[in-house]
């Protein structure tokens, strides 16, 4: 197999500035609420999303992490806040978002800063998981090296008898953060490469500039 000779057209749809909404997160929504309800057999997950953060050095790293909660503020995804990308965020609070609706030929993209939520939200969220994901965050240590599997999930059967009869208490270093848009863009996948892009970028009022920007 040729990687270069792999290539597809994109025809599904057009995105033109009469369609889009005035304020990006309603756009956002809209186009969120279409990727759930056209995942079809839910065999990818609308809200899996790219994380890119960097260091003080200027170093980068991405990861996929779930956005959990949307608001008029912002994107909600929960983590550990010991973990490599809570190191970044904690010394470069500036991060990028990415989301792939292959089957809708979309992306967006979504830039801006990444404040932690109050931990009276995030221990919402924490109740509301299953216990078996409560249990599991306690039990890792997340982005830290271990000797092995086994460690895990001792750790985790640790956790497991410890609270047998009572609730999972929430890790003193896990919780929310939410992203606060500063840019976001629409890419809509079109036919030849002529792809339309729609980007957002806040106005010093508060308010947003939209333009079309070249594929
Ligand atoms: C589909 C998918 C969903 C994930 N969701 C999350 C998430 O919501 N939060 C999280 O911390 N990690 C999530 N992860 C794991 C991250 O990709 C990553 O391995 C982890 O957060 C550690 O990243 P770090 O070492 O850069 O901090 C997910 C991974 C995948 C593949």
């Amino acid at each position: 197999m040729n990687i270069s000779d792999l290539r597809q057209e994109y025809m599904l749809a057009e995105l033109l500035e009469s369609q889009v909404d005035s304020d990006p997160m309603k756009q956002f929504s809209a186009w969120f609420d279409q990727a759930v309800e056209t995942n079809e057999g839910a065999a990818f997950e609308p809200n899996a999303m790219t994380l890119a953060t960097g260091d003080g050095d200027g170093r980068i790293s991405a990861r996929i992490v779930l956005l959990k909660e949307l608001d008029e503020r912002g994107l909600v995804f929960f983590s550990n806040y010991a973990s490599h990308k809570a190191r970044d965020l904690a010394v470069h609070p500036q991060a990028a978002l990415v989301f792939y609706w292959p089957w809708l030929e979309r992306q967006v993209r979504v830039e801006g800063v990444v404040e932690r939520i109050s931990r009276a939200r995030s221990l919402e969220y924490f109740r509301s998981r299953p216990r078996a994901s409560q249990l599991g965050a306690l039990a890792s240590r997340q982005s830290a090296p271990i000797p092995g599997r086994e460690a895990l999930e001792k750790e985790y059967a640790h956790f497991e008898n410890l609270y047998a009869d009572t609730s999972v208490p929430m890790p003193e270093d896990w919780g929310g953060y939410c992203l606060i848009p500063d840019r976001l863009e629409f890419w809509q996948g079109r036919r030849s490469r002529l792809h339309d892009r729609i980007l957002y970028v806040r106005k010093p009022d508060g308010g947003w500039r939209i333009q079309r920007i070249s594929p």
